[in-house]
């Protein structure tokens, strides 16, 4: 549907330096810190190190006369960094999803004036049916390329009335795609009070999941909550006056746990990240980009078993179809540097890995 409308470690885990890739200032998690200037700007986190990394599989793809050579953008946001590759890669096709009909309406207007729509092709879906995506839209079933840029855009955080950014007061709702699923206020207002905690203390790592969510409970019988700036507010009378004066806004660890669950993030990555490498063809590649560390875990885990072989340890060799079907392109999770840092500040938390198949998949 090329430009058309938009449709339906290391294995140890260490960390090591990327290049830096971006050169402009972007939004951090607050998203308060840059005026809404939807696309104005926007420069997508580690372009040239994704770049790198997924280039040597879009070129031996082309050079050896493949018809379809596909990235699958699976978290297009503004399609910054589609952008990027389509004008890198004059040859490459890409598939484009998100699940926030803004965000697509945007990077569809960005790639029309950039002249690149009629090599890509949006789709409007949460990332965990990529497999269903690939399969209705590639001959063979298979690509060369997948990106994950995990997480929130700028555009949402920007977006004031949608409630993203606990540094505007606006109504609780977090939702990415706003036309499904239960907004924050809803979970704050219905879920009992040991759900609450769990999620504060599991998606947000609060240390005072319990307080906080018990005054919530204890505040949502007088009334309950429909905007944002209450909660800052309930979040910061709940945790120790001492703690109120370190670690930046109290409310960011609250304000990312309820929109972990509103858009059940995890569960989706879960779910996705098996698929989508099940889908590359073998030399293909995929870079994911992570921004906390529940994240990353998953990422991690969902590849480190693939990257080493299964064949019984008192074995000299490798048994057929035992060896490792993907290899690490990244040691450990690749962080920006303090070049990169100082140019992005939403890139600070970045956590990116990287693997390549290496053989076909085991049937
Ligand atoms: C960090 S932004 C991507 C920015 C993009 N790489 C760019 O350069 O403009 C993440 C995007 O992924 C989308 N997203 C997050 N979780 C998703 C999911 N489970 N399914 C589909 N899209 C998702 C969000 O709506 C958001 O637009």
């Amino acid at each position: 549907m090329g430009g058309g409308p938009v449709d339906g470690e290391n294995a140890d885990g260490s960390a090591s330096t990327v290049h830096p890739g971006t050169d402009h200032p972007g939004t951090d998690e607050s998203g308060s810190d840059q005026p809404g200037t939807e696309s104005a700007g926007h420069v997508p986190v580690l372009v040239r190190r994704v770049d790198e990394l997924l280039a040597p599989a879009i070129e031996a793809a082309t050079r050896s006369g493949a018809r379809d050579v596909v990235l699958v953008d699976a978290t297009l946001g503004m399609g910054g960094h589609t952008l990027a590759m389509l004008s890198a890669h004059p040859a490459l096709r890409v598939i484009g999803i998100d699940r926030d009909p803004q965000a697509l309406r945007i990077a569809q207007r960005r790639l029309t004036e950039a002249g690149l729509s009629e090599r890509v092709e949006l789709v409007h879906a949460v990332y965990d049916r990529i497999g269903d995506v690939i399969a209705e839209r590639v001959g063979g079933g298979r690509v060369q390329a997948i990106l994950f840029d995990l997480g929130v855009s700028s555009v949402q955080l920007d977006e004031a009335d949608r409630g993203f950014a606990y540094a505007h007061d606006a109504p609780l709702d977090m939702r990415m795609d706003p036309a499904t699923g239960i907004s924050a206020a809803e979970v704050i207002n219905s879920y009992p009070g040991a759900e609450l905690t769990r999620i504060l203390r599991e998606y947000g790592e609060e240390r005072f999941a319990r307080r906080i969510a018990t005054a919530l409970v204890a505040e949502r019988a007088r009334q309950p909550f429909t905007t944002s700036a209450r909660l800052v507010e309930l979040v910061r009378a709940a945790i120790p006056a001492a703690t109120r004066r370190t670690g930046g806004n109290p409310a960011k660890r609250t304000f990312q746990a309820l929109r972990i669950e509103v858009n059940d993030e995890l569960g989706a990555l879960q779910r996705a990240i098996p698929v989508a490498l099940q889908h590359l063809s073998v030399a293909g590649r995929i870079v994911v980009m992570s921004y906390q560390s529940l994240e990353d875990r998953i990422v991690k885990r969902a590849i480190a078993p693939l990257t080493v072989s299964t064949t019984p340890l008192d074995l000299p060799v490798d048994l057929p179809g035992h060896d490792p079907e993907f290899a690490w392109l990244t040691r450990g999770a690749e962080i920006p540097n303090e070049y990169e840092i100082q140019a992005n500040p939403r890139a600070a938390s970045a956590r990116l890995r990287a693997a390549q198949r290496i053989r076909e998949a085991t049937s």
